[in-house]
């Protein structure tokens, strides 16, 4: 399979070094699973000034992301490959990110995340680019950076290969919409605090019984919107 191929669209690249080349999301590009590029949106400014935002009209604070910078922005990433990317505008607009939406992107071969600072984009980007829309929780951050982060990292553990063996993806915390399991490891008692004795047992069965008992219990008690979720899949 081809690598994922992710394209970044920002007024601040720089912000995505930390993220890009640390950890998974590093280790993902070394091997080849995904690459990743950055665009700076003021590349595509063509007046004195380098706009790329301006007053709205009808008045109002702040500012607006202008069309003409965007619109020549992603042409021209488009242009850098024959694959038609999945557009992604973040905004707190969107449809708020999961992670169902997660393991659908990591199926796509190509990504064009459009990021935005200032009070929002002009309507003709959103109605004339047709990204989807994706916002990653109910707050409003001051630019959709921190959110395309969240949203890459996310994808890019998904990818086959990315997580070492002893890492793997599948029984973590919404594979099946239940919450994760306690852990623990050494040592045995720490300040007072014993680890469970089933998990000392050797006895794997009783262990995994344990597990599943916990995750339903945490998930019913914290997540009660999961849970309702859960029944529903395993009682349709
Ligand atoms: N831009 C500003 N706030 C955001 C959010 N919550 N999600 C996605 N993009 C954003």
């Amino acid at each position: 399979m081809s690598p994922l191929r992710i394209d970044i669209l920002t007024l601040f690249p720089e912000m995505f070094g930390p993220l890009l080349g640390t950890s998974i999301p590093k280790r993902a590009a070394q091997k080849g699973l995904v690459s990743y590029h950055l665009t700076n949106l003021r590349d595509f400014a063509t007046d004195n000034h380098k706009s790329v935002d301006d007053r709205p009209f009808g008045g109002g604070p702040g500012m607006v992301m202008m069309c003409q910078p965007m619109f020549d922005a992603v042409e021209a990433i488009e242009r850098l490959d024959p694959r038609p990317p999945m557009r992604i505008l973040l905004s707190p607009q969107g449809k708020v990110f999961d992670q169902r939406l997660a393991e659908e992107l990591a199926t796509k071969d190509r990504l064009l995340f459009i990021a935005g600072h200032y009070e929002g984009f002009d309507q003709r980007i959103i109605d004339g680019l047709s990204p989807i829309e994706v916002s990653i929780g109910d707050y409003v951050l001051s630019g959709g950076e921190l959110a395309a982060m969240v949203i890459i990292d996310s994808i890019v553990r998904l990818l086959p290969g990315a997580l070492g063996a002893e890492e793997g993806a599948a029984d973590e915390s919404f594979a099946d919409v239940l919450l994760e399991y306690p852990q623990y490891t050494r040592p045995r008692e720490f300040r007072g605090m014993s680890v469970p004795d089933i998990l000392l047992s050797g006895n794997h069965q009783a262990i995994a019984d344990w597990r599943i008992e916990q995750r339903k219990k945490r998930t019913q008690e914290r997540r009660p919107d999961l849970w309702q979720a859960h029944q529903r899949e395993v009682t349709p």
